[in-house]
């Protein structure tokens, strides 16, 4: 651990602009990730004062304490602040994110898919997810189980494409996720809906997974089908941008 005192009138309000001045400043050999320094890139998630967030969304408050960072836990460290997400963006990759229409396949993003205002508004609070990890490495069935448990930021993107009314996959995503270790290893303890800096419930995505899972509910079907041929009326190229 290595301490600094910071002039804060030097910087902007956020802890981010404290470690970047302290990178140009102090000690250039501090390394930490940052992109977008608005929340929206999720790439500067970190331990702050004991809690995952995000460094560009966490003011710094003038404090005769100091702020105490930590990478974020139970990740393997490549260098300070930077974790290895390789294993986390794996497991994303495993939970196929992409649109599923079997059949379909050479109409993809060639064609509007539509979709009625209320089956559009299943998905606030999924598809807003930046994949910061916060959720999942704040996850103690993570923490010792992550090889195998899919953990919370993955599996509210799981749910996301579950119960998107376009995808026609969710049999299949469900059947994926049907084993011991991928959903089931979840407890409900909720530290991830607690943590998210997204304002996001992850743990509430995971429990309905476990229901679809269960058969205790199933997938709404659409409010608007858009079966062959698509509603353009155009033919095998392009049909939407025929004009
Ligand atoms: S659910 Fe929240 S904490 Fe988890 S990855 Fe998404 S934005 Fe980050
Ligand atoms: S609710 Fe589930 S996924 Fe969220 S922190 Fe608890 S065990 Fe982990
Ligand atoms: S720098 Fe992009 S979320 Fe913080």
């Amino acid at each position: 651990m290595q301490q600094f005192s910071v002039d804060l009138n030097k910087c902007g309000t956020m802890v981010l602009d404290v470690l970047t001045l302290i990178k140009a400043e102090y000690d250039p050999t501090l390394s930490f990730r940052r992109s977008c320094r608005e929340g929206i890139c999720g790439i500067c998630a970190m331990n702050i004062n004991g809690v995952n967030t995000l460094a560009c969304l966490t003011k710094v408050k003038e404090s005769p304490k100091p702020i105490v960072l930590y990478p974020l836990p139970h990740a393997y460290i490549i260098r300070d602040l930077i974790p290895d997400l390789s294993h986390f963006l794996k497991q994303y990759e495993e939970i196929d994110p992409f649109l599923k229409r079997p059949g379909e396949e050479n109409f993809i993003g060639l064609r509007q898919i539509l979709q009625s205002p209320k089956d559009r508004k299943r998905l606030d609070g999924l598809y807003d997810c930046i994949l910061c990890g916060c959720c999942t490495f704040a996850c103690p069935p993570y923490w010792w189980l992550g090889e195998k448990f899919l953990g919370p930021a993955s599996l509210l993107l799981a749910y996301r494409w579950i119960v998107d009314s376009r995808d026609m996959g969710h049999k299949e995503r469900l059947t994926k996720l049907r084993d011991y270790y991928s959903v089931y290893r979840c407890h409900t303890i909720f530290n991830c809906t607690k943590t998210c800096p997204k304002g996001l419930n992850p743990g509430k995505a995971i429990a309905q997974i476990k229901r679809l899972l269960a058969g205790l509910t199933k997938k709404k079907k659409p409010e608007m089908d858009t079966s062959l041929p698509n509603p353009c009326h155009g033919d095998e190229i392009y049909p939407c941008r025929k004009e």
